[in-house]
């Protein structure tokens, strides 16, 4: 079901191809596969890091159904990337700033109820439209759980595909799909491990999906680049709960500065 991408999606693919208008802004998609690995907590807090930085951030909330950055940035946005979608707003109009420097959301809506027919070109057209706004140097954009036919189109249309992943075996059977989904189209993958405390265990599982995807002759000039691990602890939920951000909340913390080294390989891996 996975390793085919969806023919709405591959049809993105020439649609997007870069616009004679340069921009400065980089696209991360940030999936999993599995749900409730961690992938929106990452987005907020290493979204606050690179802005902590000096990098213009927008953080896209695009998961339909279950929006909750908003949650994670403790505000009440009045308009969602909806009323974009839909046709009523441009897109920095849907865009909030947030109580972090140089963060801004665009944010989702609960209970949306995404048609492609009606909306797949919409995706690109979000990114392009960003894109030529050339005010951020980065957009992350956050996907639900799934590799749906909606969480393809944004891989799609992304020059970078970062997987969050545990160590969960039901988690990296999910990264190998989307490992050989992006293989067709000869996508890097960036590879990060949450839930996950020592360095190298992330990076021997990488290697070991690599080399999975050798013995099953995947696209021999696709790429995974292991770019960190991040370990548990209960003060990241009890953050999330309170409508705060850990890596703001304890800046100096073992957690924190894993964030930091993904982000610092993260940096040197985009483009
Ligand atoms: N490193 C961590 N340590 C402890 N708890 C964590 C860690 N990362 C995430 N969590 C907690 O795990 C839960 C799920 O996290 P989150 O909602 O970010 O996952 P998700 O991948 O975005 O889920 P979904 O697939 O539903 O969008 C939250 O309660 C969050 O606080
Ligand atoms: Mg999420």
């Amino acid at each position: 079901m996975f390793n085919m991408i969806s023919s709405q999606a591959s049809k993105l693919i020439n649609l997007t191809k870069p616009t004679n208008k340069p921009s400065k802004t980089k696209i991360i998609t940030i999936t999993s596969g599995k749900g409730g690995v961690g992938k929106s907590t990452f987005t907020a807090n290493i979204s606050y890091l690179l802005g902590k930085r000096g990098f213009k951030i927008a953080v896209v909330d695009a998961d339909i159904g279950l929006a909750n950055m908003q949650v994670l940035f403790d505000i009440k946005p009045k308009l969602t990337l909806f009323y974009y979608i839909e046709g009523r707003n441009t897109i920095n109009e849907v865009t909030s700033s947030t109580s972090f420097n140089n963060v801004s959301l665009i944010a989702g809506k609960s209970g949306y109820q995404y048609t492609s027919i009606k909306n797949s070109l919409v995706l690109s057209r979000i990114i392009e439209d960003i894109k030529e706004l050339n005010i951020y140097d980065i957009v992350l954009i956050d996907t639900g759980a799934g590799l749906n036919e909606y969480v393809q189109e944004f891989l799609t249309v992304s020059s970078n595909v970062l997987a969050l992943t545990t160590t969960d075996p039901s988690a990296l059977t999910d990264v190998y799909a989307l490992m050989k989904m992006l293989s067709m189209d000869e996508k890097k993958l960036m590879l990060c491990f949450n839930h996950t405390r020592n360095y190298q265990i992330g990076e021997t599982i990488a290697n070991s999906l690599l080399n999975l995807a050798k013995k099953n002759r995947l696209n021999p000039n696709f790429m995974v680049k292991y770019i960190g691990n991040v370990s548990t602890s209960a003060n990241v939920s009890t953050t999330s709960r309170l409508r705060k951000l850990f890596a703001h909340e304890f800046a100096n913390d073992e957690i924190t500065k894993q964030l930091q080294r993904v982000i610092d390989t993260l940096l040197n891996d985009i483009k």
